[in-house]
C-alpha cells in the first residue's frame, strides 16, 4: 500500500489472533479502501492466546481502532468484554466482528453471511435439506445457526470428539428446537443410509500442505451427498471435495466465505455497500494468493 495514502485522518482498522502471519484480511480491506477511495488501513495484530482480553480491547478502544475482525482463538473470548452485541452473533456464541462505538466495541457475526452467500453462490438452499457437518468448532457453529435459519430439516453433526458435537447440538436445540439433530462419530457417517444430503466440512484436515487428507475416505459417506463445501480454500480443490465430485455430489470450496465474511464486514465498518465489480476484484486477488505451489 502506499505510505503517501497513510495521514492524520487515516482510520485504523485491523484483525487480532493468534496466529495472523497466514492471514488474508488485510489484502481483502486493503484492497477494498482503494477500490473505495476510504482513508483507512487495515493491519494484523498478534494478540496471543493467553492475553488479558479485557485491557486488550480497552487499549484498542482507547487508541480509537475504528474496527477489528477477530480470528481463532478469540471469537468467544471477546464476547463478555463487549457493550453491545448482534442477536445473531449472540445466538452463534462467536462475534468475528468489532465494531468502535463511544462506550465500547459492538460485536457482530458475519462468518454466518459469509456461509450463506457461498452456498447461495453455488446454487445452495438449505431449506428442507438434511445437513451433515464434518466438526463441531468455530466454523461449526455458524453452519449449525445457519441450517436453523435456513429452515433445514435435519442436522448431523459429525466430529471426531463426541463431546464436542454433544455441546453444538445442545447450543443448536436451544436456538432452533424445530430442527432435528443427531450427532455421530466420524466412522459412522458412511453409514446413514441417507441420499441428497448437504456436507459442510468444518475442520481443518486437507488444509496446505496436507492436500491429501480428508477427515472421512470412505466414498460411501460421499455418494449419499448431492453437494458438499468445503471451509477450506487452500488448496482449491481438497480432498473432501474430490472425493465428492468422484461420487457424484457438487463441490465447493471456501474462499467465498472467505470474501464474502470481509466484504460484510467492510460494508459495516464504512456503511458503504460493496458492488459486483469491486467484489470480482477482491475475489481475483484472493484466488491468486491462494493458489498453490
Ligand atoms: P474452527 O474455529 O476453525 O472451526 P476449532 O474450533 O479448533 O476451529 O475446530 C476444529 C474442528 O476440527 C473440531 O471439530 C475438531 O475436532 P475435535 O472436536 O475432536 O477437536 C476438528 N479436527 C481438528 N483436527 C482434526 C483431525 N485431525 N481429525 C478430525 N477432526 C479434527
Amino acid at each position: 500500500m502506499a505510505s503517501d495514502r497513510i495521514d492524520g485522518r487515516t482510520a485504523v482498522y485491523g484483525l487480532m489472533g493468534d496466529p495472523v502471519e497466514h492471514t488474508l484480511s488485510p489484502a481483502i480491506h486493503n484492497t477494498m479502501a482503494e477500490l473505495t477511495g476510504q482513508n483507512l488501513v487495515y493491519l494484523p495484530f498478534h494478540v496471543f492466546r493467553d492475553c488479558d482480553m479485557e485491557r486488550t480491547l480497552q487499549g484498542a478502544h482507547a487508541l480509537g481502532i475504528r474496527g477489528m475482525n477477530v480470528t481463532v482463538p478469540h471469537k468467544k473470548a471477546v464476547i463478555p468484554f463487549l457493550t453491545e452485541i448482534s442477536e445473531e452473533a449472540a445466538a452463534v456464541g462467536a462475534v468475528n466482528t468489532l465494531v468502535w462505538t463511544g462506550e465500547g466495541y459492538r460485536g457482530c457475526n458475519t462468518d454466518v453471511y459469509g456461509l450463506s452467500r457461498n452456498l447461495a453462490d453455488a446454487g445452495i438452499s438449505l431449506q428442507g435439506k438434511r445437513v451433515i457437518l464434518i466438526g463441531a468448532g468455530g466454523a461449526a457453529r455458524a453452519a449449525a445457526w445457519l441450517c436453523g435459519r435456513d429452515g433445514a430439516e435435519k442436522l448431523y453433526i459429525a466430529n471426531r470428539t463426541m463431546e464436542n458435537a454433544r455441546k453444538l447440538e445442545e447450543e443448536s436445540r436451544k436456538n432452533h428446537p424445530e430442527l432435528e439433530t443427531k450427532c455421530l462419530s466420524l466412522s459412522e457417517a458412511p453409514g446413514l443410509g441417507e441420499k441428497d444430503l448437504i456436507a459442510i466440512q468444518c475442520t481443518s484436515v486437507g488444509l496446505y500442505p496436507d492436500n491429501n487428507k480428508a477427515p472421512v475416505t470412505d466414498p460411501a459417506f460421499y455418494r449419499q451427498l448431492s453437494f458438499a463445501m468445503d471451509t477450506i480454500y487452500r488448496p482449491g480443490r481438497t480432498r473432501f471435495m474430490q472425493l465428492a465430485e468422484e461420487n457424484g455430489a457438487g463441490a465447493r470450496n471456501g474462499l467465498g466465505m472467505l470474501l464474502w465474511q470481509g466484504l460484510r464486514s467492510f460494508e459495516i465498518w464504512t456503511g458503504q455497500s460493496v458492488t459486483d465489480q469491486q467484489a470480482a476484484k477482491v475475489r481475483a486477488l484472493l484466488e491468486s494468493l491462494t493458489a498453490c505451489p
